[in-house]
């Protein structure tokens, strides 16, 4: 496991680029994983700067994202497509279906998820997948609990998910209650992972994962340790437990 310690978000931000636009360098029809929330943004922001300035092209890029709210139509500003379409894809050279972010509306989930996972594999499988983490650790929406699921699956949110997400919606009765989310084998699956952990509010997460070598499904974002390919990314702010 590597870890990237930077001052700033700004320069987490620039880090996770550089990793991401090497990646399409390398292998320009790569196979990416992308995650939603406050954590991407400034990584999408690069992206896009650096594609306008024609240093990385997504004509060949497949991307599939890991997880949506269930219920939410995709054309709802806080649905997960409409995220990446408004942050990202729209702004990119991404061919409009090479991207894949998990429908919420779907009325036999258990056909679907199956679908999803097969689709992963029949691109070839992730190359670079990205995560953020929750407060409570969560990785993607595998939220804490006495197991977790292997493939992609319907969850119930936590509510401590959901207060926390709560602050892109109008109350917290608005967020939904559960979640399509890829499961820790589709996640553990990917040959590199990037985990990127910023601020105060997550740096107790960041000192458990570096201090206690634990693996544990309460803290699903522990099963990072277990792969052969992950940087972690952190800011000063993440990492002010570390020196304790
Ligand atoms: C989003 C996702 C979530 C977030 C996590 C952190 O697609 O899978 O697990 O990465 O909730 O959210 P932020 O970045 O808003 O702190």
């Amino acid at each position: 496991m590597k870890v990237l310690f930077k001052n700033d978000y700004n320069e987490v931000s620039k880090a996770a680029a550089e990793i991401f636009i090497k990646q399409i360098h390398d292998k320009p029809d790569s196979v990416l994983c992308l995650a939603t929330g406050s954590t991407p943004l400034g990584l999408y922001s690069e992206l896009i700067a650096a594609n306008k300035q024609g240093t990385v092209d997504f004509s060949d890029v497949t991307t599939f994202n890991l997880d949506e709210y269930v219920g939410l139509d995709p054309k709802h500003e806080q649905s997960y497509k409409y995220f990446m379409e408004d942050n990202l894809f729209n702004h990119i050279n991404i061919k409009k279906d090479h991207y894949n972010v998990p429908s919420g509306i779907e009325s036999d989930y258990d056909a679907y998820c199956k679908k999803y996972e097969d689709k992963i594999e029949s691109a070839g499988g992730i190359d670079l997948l990205l995560i953020g983490v929750g407060e409570n650790g969560h990785i993607a929406f595998n939220e804490p609990d006495k197991s977790l699921s292997a493939v992609t699956h319907v969850v119930d949110l936590t509510e401590d998910t959901i207060q926390v997400n709560s602050r892109f919606f109008a109350s917290a009765d608005e967020v939904p209650k559960k979640a399509v989310t890829m499961g820790m084998g589709s996640i553990l699956k990917a040959k590199k992972i990037v985990l990127i952990i910023t601020g105060d509010k997550k740096a107790h997460v960041l000192e458990r994962l570096m201090n206690d070598k634990s693996i544990s499904t309460e803290f699903p974002v522990s099963f990072v340790l277990t792969h052969r390919d992950v940087t972690i990314i952190a800011d000063a702010a993440a990492c002010k437990n570390m020196h304790k």
